[in-house]
C-alpha cells in the first residue's frame, strides 16, 4: 500500500498525520466539535453540557462509519477530524432509532418551548427528537460528511488533504455523491469547499437558507 491509499495513515508533514479514528478518539471529538461549534468558532461559552455536540456531530459517525472516520493526530494530540457515511438515509435511521435514544436516557427533556431553552437545551432537545430532512435535490449525493480543525492548525492545507482523503475512502465505497451541510454564517467553510472542488446546491427542494455544498464523485 502506498502512503495516501485508504486504511493508511496520510503524512500532513510539520509532525502531524491523518489516520483512522477508534473508540478512544471520543473525547477528542468532542473537544474538537466543541471548539469549532459556533459556525466555525469556539462554542465553549454558548453550552453547559461540553460533550453534546459532539454527542450530535461527531462521535456517532465513529460509531456508526469507523471506516470514514479520521483524525488529525499531532504532537499535542489530536486536533481535528474529518467524518463521513456513504448512505445518509441508512445513517439518519440508525441514529433515530438507536444513536439518539441511548443518548437520550441519560438527559432531561427540556420540553417544547424554546423560549425556556438555555445553555444546551436545544441540544438536549434535539437528541430527544431526532429530526432529518431528506431532500430529492440531495438524492445524486447520498454520501456526507464533516471537517473540523482547531483554529491552531487552520491554514496549513490539512482540511484540504483531509476532505480529499475521506471523498476518496467514500469514492471508493461506490458512492456516487457527497455533501457537506453548512451554516449559511460560516463564510470560512464555504470559501473553502469552493476552493476544494465543491459547488453550493441550489434549486429544487432545497429550503431557502439552507447550504449544502456538493460533489459528484
Ligand atoms: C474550514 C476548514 C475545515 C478548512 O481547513 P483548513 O485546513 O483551514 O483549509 P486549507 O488550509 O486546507 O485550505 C484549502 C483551501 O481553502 C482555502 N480556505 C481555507 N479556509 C479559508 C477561509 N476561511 N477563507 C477563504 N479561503 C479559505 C485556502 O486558502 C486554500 O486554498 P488554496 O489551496 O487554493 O490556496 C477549517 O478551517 C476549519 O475546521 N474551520 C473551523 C470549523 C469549520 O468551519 N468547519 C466546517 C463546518 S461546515
Amino acid at each position: 500500500m502506498r502512503e495516501g491509499d485508504i486504511g493508511m495513515d496520510v503524512d500532513l508533514g510539520d509532525g502531524y498525520r491523518l489516520r483512522n479514528a477508534t473508540e478512544a478518539d471520543r473525547p477528542a471529538l468532542e473537544m474538537v466539535c466543541l471548539k469549532t461549534g459556533d459556525s466555525g468558532k469556539d462554542a465553549t461559552a454558548r453550552e453547559d453540557d461540553p460533550r453534546l455536540l459532539g454527542l450530535i456531530y461527531a462521535v456517532p459517525y465513529q460509531v456508526f462509519a469507523p471506516e470514514f472516520a479520521f483524525v488529525i493526530d499531532g504532537p499535542d494530540g489530536v486536533v481535528g477530524y474529518v467524518l463521513g457515511v456513504s448512505d445518509t438515509e441508512a445513517y439518519d435511521k440508525w441514529a433515530t432509532e438507536e444513536w439518539f435514544p441511548e443518548v437520550a436516557r441519560t438527559l432531561d427533556d427540556p420540553g417544547p418551548d424554546k423560549a425556556k431553552w438555555q445553555g444546551s437545551d436545544w441540544a438536549r432537545r434535539a437528541i430527544h427528537y431526532p429530526s432529518f430532512t431528506h431532500l430529492e435535490a440531495l438524492r445524486p449525493y447520498p454520501a456526507h460528511g464533516h471537517i473540523d480543525l482547531l483554529e491552531t492548525v487552520q491554514g496549513r492545507g490539512f482540511g484540504r488533504k483531509a476532505l480529499d482523503h475521506l471523498t476518496a475512502a467514500i469514492a471508493a465505497s461506490g458512492a456516487k455523491g457527497l455533501h457537506l451541510a453548512v451554516s449559511p454564517t460560516n463564510t470560512g467553510a464555504l470559501a473553502f469547499y469552493e476552493r476544494v472542488g465543491f459547488r453550493r446546491l441550489t434549486g429544487g427542494d432545497v429550503p431557502r437558507g439552507a447550504v449544502y455544498m456538493v460533489k459528484e464523485l
